[in-house]
Formats: C-alpha cells, sequence, structure tokens
C-alpha cells in the first residue's frame, strides 16, 4: 500500500487487520476486467483524521438509519473508490461509460473479498464528480479527502465497512472463480448452453451484490440473453456493418493499439494491455510479425483505403454469428448518472462470475455500443428499455486463452 508523503501510519489492531483484509483483497480485485485492460480503478483508505471526518460526514445520514451513534462509528473503516484520470481512456465518448464500469466491476469483487474476511459493507455514498459534495460546504470535490488524494484521482463513492462474521470459505472460492474468469476471443463450442443456466444468469445482481446491497437499491439493469440463430445473425450483422470502425478511427485505433503488447514479457513489463496472443488466439512468429505491421497505426491508415477494417469486422462477425448465445446488459434508464453506471459495473462483475462458474466465458464487442447509431440500433433489436452498457458472445471454450496482465495490486490503493 502507498501513499503521498507525509506518510501516515495505520491506526493500531483494528487498522492492522483491516489492513490485511484489504491487501488480500486488493489481490484478487486486481483480476478485475476493465476496457483494453486499461485498470483504471483507485481505492482509498481513509486513515487521516481529516479524510475520515469527511467519509463519516458523508455516510451520516446512512448511519442514523442504522442506529449508529458517534462510538459505534468509530468502528468503522472508510473506503473511496476513485477513477485514476491518468489511467482511463478517452478517444471515443462511450469510453466514459466504460471507465465507470470497470471501477463498478472493480469495486464490487474487492467489497465481496473483503466480505469474506468479515469486513461487510453497510453503507455506500456516492459522490458526483460533476455536482456539489452532499452536505459538505465549500468542498472541491477533488481535495475533499484531504491533501494524500492523488491529483489524477475522481473519487466515485465511499464505503462503509463494519466487522461482521467470522468468514467461512468464500475467499478462497471467490478466488478461485476470479483467477478462472479470462475474456475468451477464440471459438466456442456450438452447442446449446442450457437455458436453465441462463435463467440463473439473468437474475445477476439479484444476489450478494455489496455496491448495491449497502446502497440499499435493485438493481435497475436488464439481463438479455440471445440465443435464437436469427437475433444472433441480427448482433453479427450488426458488427459486421460497424466492427470496423474502431479500426478506422484515427483517435480510437491509436489509443487501442497503444494497449497491445510486443510478447508476453512487455506485457508483463507493463502490467496492462493485452499481447496478439490474447487478441488473436496463438500464432507462429510469421503470423504475428504480419498482424503486429498489419495493425500498426500507421499501416492500418492505408489499409483501410483498401478495406482491411471491414475484412477484420467481418471476421469478428463471423465468430460472433458462430457462438451458441449473445448477452447485452443494459440500464433501464436512457441517461444513467455515475452512481446507475458504477453499479452497472458491479451487476456486470456478478454477471461473470456467475457464468464463470457456470462454465461459460466471454467475449465482449463493446465497438457495436461505443457509436450511438450503432447502440441504437442494437437496444432497438432486443427491447432494451434504456441504455445498453455491456454486450458479449456468450459459450463454452473451445480452446483456453491465457490469462492477461497485471499491474501491482498495491498500486490502486492509497492511504488518505
Ligand atoms: C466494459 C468492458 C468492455 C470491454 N470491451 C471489450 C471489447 O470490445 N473487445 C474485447 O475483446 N474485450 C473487451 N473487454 C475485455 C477486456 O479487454 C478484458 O477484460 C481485459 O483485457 C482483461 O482481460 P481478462 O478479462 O482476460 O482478464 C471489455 C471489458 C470491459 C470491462
Amino acid at each position: 500500500m502507498t501513499s503521498t508523503s507525509p506518510s501516515p501510519s495505520a491506526p493500531a489492531n483494528r487498522g492492522v487487520a483491516f489492513q490485511d483484509a484489504l491487501q488480500v483483497a486488493a489481490e484478487i480485485a486486481a483480476r478485475s476486467p476493465s476496457s483494453h485492460n486499461c485498470q483504471p480503478w483507485g481505492v482509498g483508505w481513509t486513515i487521516g483524521a481529516g479524510a475520515r471526518r469527511t467519509a463519516t460526514a458523508l455516510l451520516a445520514e446512512t448511519a442514523e438509519r442504522a442506529g449508529c451513534g458517534p462510538a459505534a462509528q468509530d468502528e468503522f473503516e472508510y473506503l473511496v473508490l476513485a477513477l485514476d484520470r491518468a489511467r482511463r481512456l478517452t478517444a471515443l465518448p462511450a469510453h466514459g461509460v466504460e471507465m465507470l464500469v470497470s471501477c463498478g466491476a472493480y469495486a464490487e469483487i474487492l467489497l465481496r473479498a473483503l466480505a469474506a474476511q468479515g469486513w461487510r459493507a453497510d453503507g455506500v455514498r456516492f459522490v458526483d464528480p460533476a455536482g456539489p459534495v452532499h452536505g459538505l460546504r465549500d468542498a472541491d470535490p477533488d481535495r475533499i479527502f484531504g491533501g494524500r488524494w492523488p491529483r489524477a484521482w475522481v473519487p466515485l463513492c465511499v464505503v462503509r465497512l463494519a466487522h461482521a462474521h467470522t468468514p467461512g470459505n468464500e475467499l478462497a472460492e471467490l478466488g478461485d472463480t476470479v483467477r478462472a474468469r479470462h475474456t475468451n476471443r477464440g471459438p466456442y463450442r456450438p452447442d446449446r448452453i442450457d437455458p436453465a443456466a441462463l435463467a440463473g444468469l439473468s437474475t445477476a445482481g439479484s444476489g450478494l451484490s455489496l455496491v448495491r446491497a449497502a446502497a440499499g437499491h435493485d438493481a435497475e439493469v436488464t439481463v438479455r440473453h440471445m440465443t435464437d440463430g436469427a437475433e444472433r445473425a441480427a448482433v453479427a450483422d450488426l458488427v459486421r456493418r460497424h466492427g470496423g470502425r474502431d479500426f478506422s478511427h484515427r483517435a480510437a485505433w491509436r489509443e487501442t493499439h497503444s494497449f497491445i503488447r510486443r510478447d508476453e514479457a512487455d506485457a508483463e513489463t507493463s502490467g496492462d494491455g493485452f499481447t496478439l496472443g490474447q487478441l488473436f488466439g496463438p500464432m507462429a512468429p510469421p503470423r504475428r510479425l504480419g498482424m503486429r505491421i498489419a495493425l500498426a497505426p500507421a499501416t492500418m491508415r492505408v489499409l483501410r483505403h483498401v478495406g482491411y477494417h471491414r475484412l477484420l469486422a467481418r471476421q469478428l462477425a463471423a465468430v460472433v454469428r458462430c457462438s451458441p448465445a449473445a448477452v447485452a446488459l443494459g440500464f433501464d434508464d436512457e441517461a444513467p448518472g455515475v452512481e446507475s453506471v458504477v453499479r452497472g459495473g458491479a451487476v456486470l462483475a456478478d454477471y461473470w462470475l456467475g457464468a464463470t462458474r457456470a462454465g461459460l466465458v466471454l467475449h465482449p464487442v463493446s465497438v457495436i455500443l461505443q457509436h450511438d447509431d450503432a447502440r441504437a440500433e442494437l437496444e432497438g433489436l432486443l427491447g432494451l428499455p434504456g441504455r445498453a452498457f455491456f454486450v458479449s458472445r456468450l459459450g463454452r471454450a473451445a480452446t483456453q486463452f491465457p490469462p492477461s496482465r497485471r499491474l501491482a495490486a498495491s498500486r490502486a490503493l492509497r492511504l488518505v
């Protein structure tokens, strides 16, 4: 765990136990999915008097509802989830949603791992980065958690944790599932997915989803599976028509390409992004070299004139068409705020972990959500009530994909 100077020390006893639990949870949560594997999250543990005062004030209402007096409040720990501006994707407006969804997925897994160690979230207060900071007069939203708060971090929500129960073996199970979850971009087995498994996944988020449970709200997310051939063909057709836009959009492709690592060693050094093997499956060195040249932004600018981006879109559409299912997650609201989007990320984590437990793998195809016209077509096609925020093919893996790298878990943690 790192802090900016002056280095504070964690409170004794309870603090030590929490610090250990937080480090274990952060190791697990570091394996959360994120767009381009950019890992745009941060978590501040409030140990300074000022930061704790702010966190307590933000959660005062929830504490009152729970009947907690000032003495009881001393027993709580507070975490502040943040978006790390230095790590976010910015090339497309839709990346804003993807970043918050990624942070929400991370928060969900982190809080589950803490709960499995006896630290249960019992209150969440969202801080709208663009709006006034509720209940805190004259506060600069970026600095309300004191001088140690990293300048690049935008606070999203404060979570209060209380030590609750003696944990069972949930932590080991959670760790196993999180490590087993990978994006699999290879071919899927054609066999039909058991409808009962899909029905179980459709209620994603209605079980233990701490970000939502702690906020006392129900899901505002619709989960929609597509197993019917005609529906899958329609989604594949959307991918065929729009899937080349990422490659032909200069800024978007330059940003995507900056996350492609030369080889495993390069990926390990950077701790983020993906290799060509993770994107396209294992390949012989000559093909890898050819792909590296073809995908370089300078080459792509030339190749798009001969329709190379359309060829890549057709290939992606073909794998979507051949997959036994696809899934879309949508907010019930057409213009969800920060809170809904972060909680949508928690539902996504819940869904993806549930799918992993059911032996299923996912391969998101976000390109059809990243442009408003394509997204509107998808929403119309599926009859979604509001804004779609995640779409993926779904099936049983025919080949294993190597796991992608991660930054050190401690990179995301700060004492504030
Ligand atoms: C919101 C979101 C959108 C994503 N969109 C895509 C996508 O369009 N294409 C893709 O191949 N992977 C996509 N991914 C998967 C990430 O690239 C992947 O999670 C990341 O590289 C880490 O790899 P892992 O999931 O195997 O751990 C997305 C993930 C998230 C959370």
